[in-house]
């Protein structure tokens, strides 16, 4: 079994970023498991933390669910044309100390949503520049920007707009190839 993490870069009970990844994980295909992870309850990181001792349990908690995970899928909006801090605070977290940084390697995909219509796009870009540092590969295409996100799903987040739902489920078909290539 291949396990995907799902990281959504928004903690709004209403979020799109959130409805959009749930609509995801159902496209997944047989023989991979997905799982959204918490990072909400991360306190901000402090390098003091990469002294074990000094680490808060919810700390170890994280980083080892990341250990678990063979891929991540990132599904973020974009505040101020970048991700939200809450998302790079995850990233900092699980990539310290720096002999054991748990993303290390391993394949990645980027949704990026706005309810604008750029979708998200500077978020996009610079949480490439991120995973670069942290040595994540990323899905190069189909690259995903999606724009006016309110339009695409009803009131319980099941995505309406046919294109879109098509459009995803190959970008999952790329990303689970792209998955593939690094499996030993
Ligand atoms: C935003 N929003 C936003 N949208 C965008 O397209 N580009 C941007 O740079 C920003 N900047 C921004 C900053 C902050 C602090 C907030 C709160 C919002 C709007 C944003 O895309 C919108 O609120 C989304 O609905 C947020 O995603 P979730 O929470 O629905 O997943």
């Amino acid at each position: 079994m291949t396990k995907v993490g799902v990281l959504v870069g928004s903690l709004r009970k209403e979020s799109y970023s959130k409805k959009l990844a749930k609509n995801v994980m159902g496209y997944f295909p047989e023989g991979f498991e997905t799982e959204l992870i918490e990072i909400g309850n991360l306190p901000f990181y402090n390098q003091d933390f990469d002294d074990e001792n000094n680490a808060p349990e919810v700390l170890h908690e994280f980083r080892q669910k990341i250990g678990e995970c063979d891929a991540f899928l990132f599904v973020t909006p974009e505040y101020n044309r970048s991700i939200p801090a809450v998302l790079k605070n995850a990233l900092d977290t699980a990539s310290r100390p720096k002999t054991d940084n748990k993303w290390g390697g391993k394949p990645a995909a980027i949704i990026s949503q706005s309810p604008g219509g750029i979708g998200g796009f500077g978020a996009n870009h610079h949480l490439r520049q991120m995973l670069t540092c942290v040595n994540v590969p990323v899905l190069q295409q189909p690259e995903a920007y999606i724009g006016n996100v309110a339009t695409l799903m009803n009131e319980s987040g099941a995505i309406t707009n046919e294109g879109t739902a098509e459009f995803l489920q190959k970008f999952v078909v790329k990303f689970v190839d792209f998955i593939k290539r690094f499996e030993d």
